[in-house]
Parts: structure tokens; sequence; C-alpha cells
């Protein structure tokens, strides 16, 4: 199969994931409306065309809190990675180091921080969920310092867990491997148990032997279940920043008078993100609130955003619109299920090529460069 799209990386990773780890990626909260949203708002948002300008010697290259990047578009943290294919986590981290972009690896990951920082030379990010178990979150922020980490990625929109219904049908909320429909999705994919049968990295190893009483994954999944912390606050931010003491970004900003407390919590960067429609079904998509947030207070801090993101075009509409940076997370969970690093490899090319082309016709040689005036008056 030729591969030109994101869409292309997404119908191979379908045919070669079982379904259960497949469905947990391309699904949103209840109606999915949120999660159809973040795609779809990006559409109405129109290009200015220009032409006769010199478009050679350009440069994509923006940094994102202080570090160099050949683009501005970092792979979002995403839990049970390693489970599109083996060493998943290993893999994408690879493959962003090799493109110039940043990778951050998620609390939820299957590969630990260890793994990821014996495997690649590059610093990556951590993303911390906070749990009821706070010597748990200390301990894993020390972990990422330990292991390199150049910037932690705090999550604060997922003190409860949304509700995904493919998730609940293909009966993900236990160990799949305890049960016959877990098995029934795993067979069918030889290709895929093969690469899980090759590696040793299976268990979740962020939290097993590191959280109490978090023994196996069986132990890890009925922990999971109750240990995310509906009590977290700004408190809890601070302490984490001080605990944390590096570059800090707060991730699941999505109104003004949230963006402006993050402001006041010191943190260097917010993500504009409704976890890719995973938690509040409802909500609007990152996009359309991006510009209302960057007029409130991007002149404080460094505002990102992530969801929806599926075109090289999607990326540069951000930009113009004020983000400093942009995170991708399916598109390259897609490319690992298609064809492993070299499947994050191709998303990671195709982004580039697209958003490189298309800031060029847009009559711009370099990224920093792009602003609103690139996009149609009446159109954002
Ligand atoms: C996520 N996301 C996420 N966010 C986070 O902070 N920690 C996590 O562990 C996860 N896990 C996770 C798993 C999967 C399968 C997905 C799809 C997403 C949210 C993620 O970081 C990001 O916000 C969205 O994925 C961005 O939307 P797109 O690019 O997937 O449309």
């Amino acid at each position: 199969m030729t591969i030109c799209t994101i869409e292309d990386l997404q119908k191979l990773a379908r045919r070669r994931v079982p379904k259960m780890f497949y469905d947990y990626a391309d699904s949103g909260s209840w109606t999915e409306s949120t999660y159809r949203a973040n795609e779809s708002d990006f559409q109405s948002i129109k290009l200015r065309q220009r032409v006769a300008v010199d478009m050679t010697n350009r440069s994509t290259a923006m940094p994102m809190v202080g570090q160099p990047t050949s683009m501005p578009v970092a792979l979002a943290p995403t839990g049970l990675t390693g489970m599109q294919c083996a060493d998943g986590e290993i893999k994408a981290a690879r493959a962003a180091e090799k493109a110039g972009v940043p990778f951050t690896l998620s609390t939820m990951s299957i590969c630990s921080i260890e793994d990821v920082a014996e495997h690649t030379q590059a610093p990556f990010w951590f993303q911390l969920y906070v749990m009821k178990d706070k010597e748990f979150a200390q301990n894993l922020i020390d972990r990422a310092r330990n292991a390199g980490c150049s910037a932690l990625v705090l999550t604060l929109d997922l003190q409860i867990l949304g509700q995904r219904h493919k998730d609940i049908r293909n009966g993900l909320s236990t160990n799949p491997l305890k049960s016959l429909k877990g098995w029934s999705h795993i067979l069918t994919r030889p290709r895929w148990c093969l690469g899980m049968a090759g590696t040793k990295r299976h268990s979740f190893r962020n939290i097993v032997g590191h959280a109490k009483g978090v023994t196996d994954v069986d132990s890890l999944f009925s922990w999971t279940a109750e240990q995310f912390d509906p009590q977290l606050s700004w408190d809890d931010v601070q302490w984490i920043k001080e605990r944390w003491g590096g570059k800090l970004i707060l991730k699941g900003i999505l109104d003004v008078e949230d963006a402006k407390l993050a402001v006041a919590s010191g943190a260097d960067a917010i993500i504009v993100s409704n976890h890719g429609g995973r938690q509040l079904d409802g909500a609007p998509s990152s996009i359309s609130q991006l510009k209302a947030i960057v007029d409130a207070v991007g002149d404080q801090i460094e505002v990102h955003m992530d969801g929806g993101i599926r075109s090289g075009q999607d990326v540069l509409k951000a930009i113009a619109l004020g983000a400093k940076g942009t995170y991708i997370g399916r598109p390259f969970l897609y490319g690992l299920g298609a064809q492993g690093e070299t499947g994050v490899s191709k998303a990671l090319e195709i982004i580039h090529k697209e958003l490189d082309l298309t800031m060029a016709f847009c009559g711009e040689r370099e990224l920093t460069r792009i602003n609103r005036n690139h996009l149609l008056p009446g159109t954002f």
C-alpha cells in the first residue's frame, strides 16, 4: 500500500493492530462529537494563497519551551502506546529523535522512563498524571529528572476518567490477556503477536513495582481504576512545579479562566486540549478555543495546542492562530500500528512536508513569520 497521508497509515493500522487496541486509539468519549469536531473544525479555516514570492531556503524550525525543534510538532503523551506495536514507546521516541521533535512519554505507558532513556540520546518529555498516592507522583518526577527528561507535561483534565463505549464493549477495563474476548482480538493479528513475543517490555513499568500494591498487570488495572485524583487542585500544581524545578507544561486547558489560572501558577506553557475528545464529550474543539486563549494570555505564557491535527495544513493553521507548538496523538499511533518506528517516521515526514509546502504556498519561508494574516478573514 502506498502511504501518502495520515489516513493511509490509519487504514493500515486498522488492519494490523488487534481491534481492542486499535479502537482504544480511534475513539472518543460518549457520542464522540468532540472527537469529530477536533478534526472537522480545522476544515472551515481557510488559508490565503500568495504567488510570485521567493520560496527558496525555507525553515519550519521553531522552539517549544526554549528547545529547538525541526517543526513545532511534538508527539503527545498516549497511554498503552506499546500495545500498538511491541516497544511502541521506544520506537516512537526514536522516530521523534530522528525527526528533531519532542517525544512525550505518558505515565500510563508500557515501556518505562528508564527503558526509553536507555534507547534514545535526545532528552524526551515526561507526562505526569497526579494520583491519590502523592509519593508515587514524587517518585515519577524524580525518575524523570534522573533520566534527563527536559520538560514535565502535567495533565489536568483527567481527574476522573471519561467513558469510552468502545473500550467498555471490547472489555478493555481489565487485563485483556485474561479474557476470551481479548484473545479473540489478539489471535487474529499473528504478525502483531510475533512482535510482542519478541519483547520483554510488556508491563507498564512506570507503575508496576513502583506504586504501592501494584505487582503485576492485574493489580495495575484495579489500582488505575481508583487512583486518579478527583481532588487535584492548583495547590498540587505548585508542589509539582517546586519538586520538578524544570520546564513545566500544563495540559488540558480549554477555557480562558483556566488559562489565566495557569499563568498565575508560573508554568512555562499550556496545551489547549480536550484530551483528543476522550474526556468531556460536548466540549468545544481545541482549535475553536485557541484564538480566545491566545488573545487572553498569549503574551504571558507559551500557548500550545493539540486535538485533531491530521496534516501540515492543520499545524500551520494552529500556528497562524498563535500557537507556539502543537502535538499529535493518533497520527503517530497509526504510524506505529501500521509500520512500527518506520510508520512514526512516515507520519512525521508527511506532516513536515505538508507544513513546509503549505507555508510556501502562503508566501512565507519561515514558520516563525506565520500569523493570522495568512488566514482568510472571516474563516477563523
Ligand atoms: C491520549 N491522551 C493522553 N493524554 C495524556 O495526557 N496522557 C495519556 O496517557 C494519554 N493517553 C492517550 C491515549 C490515546 C490512545 C489517545 C488517542 C490520547 C491525549 C493525547 O495526549 C492528546 O491530547 C490527543 O491525542 C490529541 O489529539 P489527537 O492528535 O489524537 O487528535
